[in-house]
């Protein structure tokens, strides 16, 4: 695997490369970044991964100083797994070289709600470095996770818009086998936090349980399921059902109709913020 922290270096190595695949990460990579790596080999060739802790995603008061970073274990774990031809891990100061003025503004409705709620300028910053990053990767195809469920829609939404030449594919969650999800801020918890942290999925596996059963009122569900977490002493953000088309609430005959249904969620365990979603 090619290491470049330049994008002069990354052109020189995709030159004439056509059907690039690519994984954009901020690095400390575990099993559900590599499940990524994987798929992409399966649709492009080469595969092009990235490592950058974006500053322009971060709120003032939030993570990123603190943002774990791993280069050499993170190269050892590509190294090992042998999907990624060229890995891309640029300074702040090339992927910056002056400040970033020039923004991707996200739509009403989705850039601004939950998590564009939560953290406001969030999805500019997401879809800003997205954007700068398929410029210098010019991939065919790009890999997500539905982790970031409303993530993966932003930047879909992005590509449709700006027309942009990227098959934007997605990879289901990979989770612990006690249905946590895999994420680089699970490394925050402490032990007895990491024990409690199965419980937003739980949470949200209770909410389609509902669903499957009938259940059509959405406030109660909701209500149901954030006092199910809150009782347990997490903060919740938020803990909802909406459709998975635009991520709006369903009505309650469109839950009768089998309208395809996300529960998402997002919750404080101490410090720490996690965030995780379950199709229905
Ligand atoms: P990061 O959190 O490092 O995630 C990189 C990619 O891995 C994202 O597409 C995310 O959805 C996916 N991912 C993370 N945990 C996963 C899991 N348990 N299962 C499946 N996929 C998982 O998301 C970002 O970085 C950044 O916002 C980025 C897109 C790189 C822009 O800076």
């Amino acid at each position: 695997m090619k290491v470049v922290h330049t994008i002069q270096e990354l052109r020189d190595h995709l030159q004439g490369q056509t059907r690039v695949a690519f994984v954009p990460t901020m690095g400390n990579l575990h099993e559900g970044h590599l499940a990524l790596m994987r798929l992409a080999r399966q649709h492009g060739d080469p595969v092009v991964a990235s490592i950058f802790v974006n500053p322009l995603q971060f709120g003032p008061n939030e993570d990123f100083n603190q943002y774990p970073r791993t280069l050499q274990q993170d190269i050892d774990k590509l190294e090992a797994a042998r999907d990624v031809y060229v890995l891309f891990a640029p300074s702040e100061k090339e992927m910056y070289p002056e400040p970033q003025s020039f923004r991707i503004d996200t739509p009403k409705g989705l850039g601004d709600i939950l998590e564009g709620e939560c953290r406001p300028g969030f999805f500019e910053g997401v879809s800003t470095v997205v954007m700068k990053l398929f410029s210098c990767v010019q991939p065919r195809v790009a890999v997500f996770g539905k982790k970031d469920y409303q993530q993966l829609m932003v930047v879909r939404s992005m590509c449709r818009q700006f027309q942009l030449p990227v098959e934007v594919m997605a990879h289901e969650t990979v989770r612990e086998e006690s249905g946590l999800a895999l994420s680089s801020r699970n490394r925050y918890l402490s032990e007895q936090e990491k024990a409690k942290a199965p419980q937003l999925y739980a949470c949200l596996q209770a909410v389609r349980a509902q669903i499957q059963a009938g259940c059509t009122d959405v406030a109660q569900i909701e209500h149901d399921a954030a006092q199910r977490l809150a009782l347990e002493g997490w903060d919740v953000d938020y803990l909802t059902l909406r459709r998975q088309r635009d991520l709006l609430t369903p009505e309650s005959d469109e839950i009768k109709a089998g309208e395809a249904l996300v529960a998402l969620g997002a919750a404080k365990l101490g410090s720490t913020r996690l965030i995780d979603n379950l199709e229905i």
